[in-house]
């Protein structure tokens, strides 16, 4: 089984290259075309879509079709759409016939497992019929969310069924982004927010009710909030909580809790016939849109949802298929491209649910967002190219790394269904059934068994929960997980020898941040430099970039950034922006100019507020460096020193930590520059590892940020001279091997 994986993913790196070159070839096509000044409206890209295709005129362009296998059952005439008032359409979904069964079974019990097909009700309705219950005067009705954009679009859907105004009755609070107020009776979260806030009250006592939603998810929050949950329901004995899944682990969900009862909402699904591709597809992306376009060129009326891995194949994909869509000329019907993924704004994100004109079909191209946090009516056809972008645990880079993999089984089905939820539909897999069969995972492993854990545990131990390994987890994460979070906090010092919380530690729970990011920000107060650290964090934490390189003036664009780049790297250029930005009175035409986007460092200036509050309330100094901004570089080294690297003699950079190829990102300040020693933010992998976020450091600052983490080499003796001593740095990565006392004496004294 894993070897044939391997294979898969072998083949996913060739077919990686092909998509490449496509994407490359897409930009240049994309670049022929001047599509204006549009960048301050972020509609404009699809209005472009559909306007310039009325318009257009071209030659027809034959189209390959893949070639499909069909197998499965189930036929049948495309069903109708309906016209329904928002009254009867929540009347109309299958929650409503449980609405008596689900309110008498709170009542009834203080834990409640909720199971329905997505789309059943459980999300948008559960939580109304509890407030209609009565539920929200005494408390709030929690639900949490694994994803931030469901969070924001389902509390924007219950507020208008509910007819209040967002961030009144029905609110909701993400990251940085509280929008609920006094009266407010229904919250939606992501299941972050309800771990901060369980942590700064354990008794959660504003609540009287908390829904765990999408908990088949499993994300690592939903995961410990299971077990911290059930502790605070021995304390709050009024308390209800309900977690709802859309697959059948039910049982194993209820004999973790307490054989808890099962509500099962019956589905209200249509069959959905399955196609697989005959051969493996050397090119999924490729397929994958000349398999929209057939359908949309074949196929009877029904919109399409398309299953792609992430927000660059995502805008690509947008891209290509306008092309071809414009290639054949205004004689065929139009198509609505509508992509989908988390970082999107919300107000695009909303664009999805609104229904096609008719004679007109649209084709949603989404992230595995749209499996089961997210339900998009008219819905007939499903394309599963089978793969997913997840986070996990990179024991080379010793870091988290978000990696393109196959599909479980469990997901696939999950996809399929999509189709058949408004009528009989079909679902394309472009992967062989024996690919399905014998080469998929039944089911998704766990975040907390993949992920790096370091957040997780700093909040646990913050909330005085000592005994990790004792901890009720539902599925306990790896020893060897825990390990190294453990290691890692250590070398934060987040921890001390024996395991146990430090004072810096417990403040750096108090940052919702990673602790990397908390450790900079909170060493920069000592340093006299957290008035600068805090705009580095701000900008970094609040949006992706604040830059913006439209495809058609992107000269223009770098000429304008390399004007911020600071000669010590990014962390510093993004200051000089934030700084530039402030210094011309915040001004959007200032903004223009720069090719600075003006949204992104307004919510940048909203996350820094933010985060000066909470150095106000824990009584910290804003203290500002002026120009002297080594000491911004020594803060970010307190932080980041785990992700140093060294200029490699033959190409690009090698890592400290495990001797790892990395490479300059072509967008950084310190691109072809000489820089000796850097440390950077993060990894993104595109062709090959490239740092983000690069800033240039001496190397002593590392040993002096992490003296337990680092040691200098040939420090005992042989004759090197004193610089190139301090210039040979070797990561202290045995220390714990012949060390395990130190952990397990921790763990002992705890349990
Ligand atoms: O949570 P579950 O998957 O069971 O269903 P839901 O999210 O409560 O969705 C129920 C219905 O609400 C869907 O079938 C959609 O028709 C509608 N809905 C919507 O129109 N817009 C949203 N943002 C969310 C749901
Ligand atoms: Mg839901």
């Amino acid at each position: 089984n894993r070897a044939a994986m391997q294979g898969d993913v072998l083949a996913k790196e060739r077919r990686d290259l092909r998509q490449q070159e496509t994407q490359d070839k897409a930009s240049k096509e994309a670049a022929k075309t001047d599509l204006g000044q549009e960048w301050n409206d972020p509609m404009a890209g699809e209005r472009r879509f559909a306007s310039d295709l009325r318009q257009q005129a071209s030659t027809q362009k034959a189209i390959e079709m893949p070639e499909w296998k069909k197998i499965a059952t189930g036929k049948g005439d495309m069903g109708k759409r309906t016209n329904m008032s928002m009254e009867e359409q929540r009347k109309s979904l299958p929650a409503y016939k449980m609405r008596k069964q689900f309110l008498d079974a709170v009542n009834d019990y203080n834990l409640l497992i909720v199971v329905g097909d997505t789309g059943s009700g459980k999300t948008t309705q559960l939580t109304q019929y509890l407030a209609e219950a009565g539920y929200g005067n005494r408390g709030m009705i929690g639900c949490t969310q694994p994803r931030r954009v469901a969070a924001m679009s389902v509390a924007a859907r219950v507020s208008d069924e509910v007819g209040c105004r967002l961030g009144e009755e029905v609110g909701y609070t993400i990251r940085f982004e509280d929008k609920t107020n006094d009266s407010t009776r229904i919250k939606y979260m992501t299941d972050g927010i309800m771990q901060r806030e369980i942590l700064l009250d354990p008794e959660l006592s504003k609540y009287s009710v908390i829904m765990l939603d999408e908990a088949h998810e499993r994300t690592i929050a939903t995961d410990v909030l299971f077990g911290l949950l059930k502790k605070t329901l021995k304390r709050r004995p009024d308390m209800k909580i309900i977690v709802t899944s859309a697959t059948l682990d039910a049982e194993k969900f209820s004999s973790y809790f307490n054989e808890c009862p099962i509500l099962t909402i019956p589905g209200r699904t249509y069959p959905v016939e399955i196609m697989y591709s005959r051969e493996p597809e050397s090119d999924y992306l490729d397929s994958a849109l000349t398999t929209v376009m057939q359908i949309h060129l074949t196929e009877p009326p029904g919109d399409i949802l398309l299953f792609l891995t992430g927000k660059e194949e995502i805008d690509t994909s947008c891209e290509i298929l306008f092309e071809r869509m414009k290639a054949l000329g205004p004689s065929v019907p139009e198509l609505i491209i509508l992509p989908i993924y988390g970082a999107l704004p919300s107000e695009i994100a909303s664009r999805i649910f609104e229904p096609s004109p008719s004679g007109s079909r649209k084709v949603v191209i989404a992230t595995n967002i749209a499996e089961t946090s997210l339900t998009i009516d008219g819905i007939y056809f499903v394309v599963d190219p089978g793969f997913v972008k997840q986070t996990a645990y990179d024991a080379k880079l010793g870091m988290d790394r978000l990696q393109v993999t196959p599909v479980s089984q469990a997901q696939a089905k999950q996809r399929a269904g999509r189709a058949g939820r408004t009528g009989p539909g079909k679902c394309f897999r472009l992967y062989t059934e024996s690919a399905f069969q014998n080469e998929m995972l039944p089911t998704t492993i766990p975040e907390i068994q993949r992920q790096n854990l370091a957040n997780t545990i700093l909040m646990l131990k913050a909330m005085g929960i000592n005994d990790l390994l004792g901890f009720d987890f539902m599925d306990p994460p790896p020893t060897n997980t825990m390990l190294t979070a453990l290691e890692e906090l250590y070398a934060l010092g987040a921890l001390d020898d024996e395991g146990l919380l430090t004072r810096l530690g417990r403040r750096m729970a108090d940052f919702p941040m990673e602790p990397a990011l908390a450790k900079s920000l909170i060493i920069s107060i000592d340093l006299g430099c957290s008035d600068e650290m805090l705009s580095i964090v701000a900008m970094i934490s609040a949006v992706q970039s604040v830059f913006h390189r439209p495809k058609e003036k992107q000269q223009q664009a770098d000429q304008k950034k390399s004007r911020f780049h600071d000669p010590a790297g990014d962390h510093l250029t993004l200051l000089n922006v934030y700084n530039g930005w402030r210094g011309a009175g915040r001004s959007d035409p200032w903004c223009f100019e720069n090719f600075i986007q003006p949204r992104n460092m307004r919510r940048a200036e909203d996350v820094r507020k933010q985060l000066v509050q909470i150095l106000d309330r824990h009584r910290l100094r804003i203290v500002s460096c002026g120009r002297d901004t080594t000491r911004v570089r020594q803060a970010l080294c307190a932080g980041f020193f785990r992700n140093s690297a060294r200029k490699d003699p033959q190409e690009g950079y090698k890592t400290l930590v495990e001797g790892t190829p990395v490479y300059m990102h072509p967008s950084s300040a310190l691109f072809g520059k000489a820089a000796e020693h850097v440390i950077y933010h993060s990894l993104v992998e595109t062709t090959r590892e490239y740092m983000h976020n690069v800033t240039a450091i001496e190397p002593k600052w590392l040993v002096e940020a992490a003296p337990t983490f680092f040691k200098v080499a040939g420090s005992d003796g042989a004759g090197m001279s004193k610089r190139k001593k301090a210039e040979r740095i070797q990561p202290l990565h045995n220390r714990f091997a012949g060390e395990d006392d130190w952990r397990l004496s921790a763990q002992r004294r705890q349990g």
